[in-house]
Parts: structure tokens; sequence; C-alpha cells
């Protein structure tokens, strides 16, 4: 069956069929043709804030944002054009301008590090460039459009780093505006804990009539954190710990309740250091609450049982699993044979699997005759 005309537009050449009320940014991805962006937040309303995504319509009198401007019949774009490089290059130029992006595309010919990188350095008391250096969607753009800043001076960030928070540092000498963050917790999470606050170069985002996040009604899901394209918001756990590269990732369940959301591992030297939400995966798709994001600290808590302790007296001591395992039919049935089946319960745990929590219903219902059976989300 031939294509409807009427919904078609031409991207670098290519036919492509849209959708009505689809963006040019949407057709061209559900057609493989890669347009850059900062600001757009998958899920979330565009804004249209960065101009990252720009690209040239003919007949247009200037340059569009692809995340904001619909597909309509006939229309011929291109991603790529001298035009769009160069508007994407200064974009991005005034950006890396705006803050404390001391990563390396600064452009030091002589391969030293410049005054203003030592100066930030020196801000940060860290002896490496940005905490985020190496996953950092700005130095991604900076690298491919080769936008090195060199024209502009630094902006001078009037605001300190918040690093009073329990599990997130908010850095806004590294904040672009792009809003990612507000529109994550505002459209995704629904907490509204944080906003656009203050005008012009005085922008901030602010929680609470700004207060610091620990004592406003953020609930620390670390939804911001995963939004964020640049080192404004970073894991207060993994900040100039450890470097992406250093790390691995094994995606796996979350095991704190039922809902079984999907997250990646990052892990370096066989140890957890930080958790992100897998955002190409139902169901949770990227998001996380604050014990999924934050709450692994247990994985390598020295105080945590690794071998089976059975009770002598007052005393617990360490034992093998074939003692402790007959120590507990031994009491189970004793109980039972004297008292009856009901005198025996069964807690479960929203922390286990669900093949688990059926096994156990089956000890309970079947092995021990009872329906005593409940759990404890604690546990
Ligand atoms: Fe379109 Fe930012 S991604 S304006």
């Amino acid at each position: 069956m031939g294509e409807d005309r009427q919904n078609v537009i031409i991207i670098n050449g290519n036919q492509c069929a849209f959708e009505p009320g689809e963006t040019i940014l949407e057709v061209a991805r559900r057609h493989d043709i890669d347009i850059p962006t900062l600001c757009h937040l998958k899920g979330a309303t565009p804004t249209g804030a960065c101009r990252v995504c720009v690209v040239e319509v003919e007949g247009a009198a200037s340059l569009m944002a692809s995340c904001v401007t619909p597909a309509s019949a006939g229309m011929v774009v291109h991603t790529e054009s001298p035009k769009v490089v160069a508007a994407r290059r200064l974009v991005l130029e005034l950006m890396l301008a705006s803050g404390n992006h001391n990563c390396t595309i600064r452009g030091a010919d002589d391969g030293d590090w410049t005054a203003m990188q030592l100066k930030v350095m020196q801000e940060d008391q860290a002896e490496v460039l940005c905490p985020v250096w190496g996953d950092c969607r700005l130095q991604d753009l900076a690298f491919r459009y080769q936008a090195t800043a060199q024209r502009y001076d630094r902006a001078e960030t009037p605001y300190p780093q918040e690093l009073v928070n329990p599990f997130i540092v908010r850095d806004f000498s590294r904040c672009i505006r792009c809003g990612r963050c507000v529109q994550a917790c505002n459209e995704v999470q629904v907490n509204n804990a944080i906003n656009f606050g203050f005008r012009g170069a005085a922008l901030k985002i602010v929680a609470a009539d700004d207060r610091p996040l620990r004592d406003s009604d953020c609930v620390f899901c670390g939804e911001c954190v995963q939004a964020c394209p640049v080192g404004a918001l970073v894991e207060k756990g993994v900040r100039y710990r450890v470097r992406p590269w250093e790390t691995t990732r094994t995606r796996t369940t979350c095991s704190y309740c039922g809902v079984g959301c999907q997250l990646d591992l990052h892990v370096a030297d066989g140890r957890v250091v930080r958790v992100t939400g897998a955002e190409d995966a139902a169901p949770n798709y990227g998001s996380l609450c604050v014990k999924g994001r934050f709450g692994f600290d247990f994985i390598h808590s020295p105080e945590r049982l690794t071998k089976p302790l059975v009770r002598d007296g007052d005393q617990l001591r360490e034992a093998t699993w074939d003692e402790a395992l007959d120590r507990v039919v031994q009491g189970l049935a004793a109980v039972r044979d004297s008292h009856g089946a009901d005198a025996v319960g069964v807690l479960c745990s929203a922390r286990i699997t669900n093949e688990e929590n059926y096994l156990l219903s089956k000890l309970a219902r079947a092995a021990l005759g009872t329906n005593n059976i409940d759990h404890c989300a604690r546990l």
C-alpha cells in the first residue's frame, strides 16, 4: 500500500511518514535520523529551551527547534547543514561559558590546564576536572561540534554548592538551566519540589523558598539527578570517587518491593557504587524511588549476615546451613505437634522475589498446614 503523501516530510533527502501531531524530532527519531537534544526529556512537555535541536526547514525564515515544531506535509528538513552546525556550535559555546564547565574542550593548545580550569578545581576542592567528566551530554556535544568556548568569558555563578543534602549535591555553577530536572520532578514524578526561581542571570532552580532540598518537599527519588545532562546534580556518594569509565553496568530488578523496577547497577572493583533506572525497560522506564536509587549500602555492609546463626542459650553462634535448617524443622514441627498448625505463622518479605514468596506460601499452607502467612515490608 502506498504511503499517504499528505503525511510525509523529507529529512536529509529521506521520505519520512509522520502521524498528525508529531514533531520533527519525533519523526526523525522514528526514522533513525539523529538530531541532538539537551533540554528535551522523554515523556515530558517539550519546552524548546536549549535550541540544540535546531534544524533548517526550507522556506522558513529562521532555524526551528525540532522538538517543538510539528511536522507538516511537504516540509524539507536538513538536520546537519552548515547553518545548523554553526548555530549549534554557538549555543554550545554560550552554555560552556555560562558556568564551571572545565572539561577539556575549552581548548588548551599547550596541553596544560587553563587558568579557568585550575580556578574551578580550586572551587571544587578537587584535583580532577568536572565530576561528570566522561558522562556529560554537554561535553559530548561540545566534542561533536568542536565548541571550545574560547570566545566568551566564563560567567561567575553567585550561588555556592549545596552539599548538605543526604544523597544529592547541587552545583549551580554547572547548571545550564535546561529545565529537565524541573520537568522530571513536576511532570514525571509529580513531586513538585523544585522550580525555576529568580530572573535573568540570577536564574536558579529553587526548592521551597530557596531552601536546600533536605528542607523542602523533595523525597530524594533522584529523578532530577538522572535527568540532569551535566554536573549540576550528582549523587553524593559517587562524586569525585569513581569515574564513569571505571564502572561496568549490570541490569537487575530492584529488590525493595513487588513492582519490579528495572535498574542498572554501576560496579567498580566489585562494589556497587551507583544505581540508575533503566530508561528502556518497563515498568519504571528510568524512574526509581529513594530506596531503589540510593538504598544500596546494605550490599557491602559488614553487618550483613553471611552465615546462618543458631542460638545456644543466650548466645548466637555460626552454624552450617544443614544444622540451621535442621533446627528450623525441629522447632516448627515441635510447635505444630504440641499446639496445632495455627500456632505457627510465616512472615514473607516484599524484598524477595515472587517465586520465593510463592514457595513460602507453599511451605506454610502445604507443609505446615496453616494459612497464617503475611509479609512485613521492613524485613
Ligand atoms: Fe529542542 Fe532543547 S532539545 S530546544
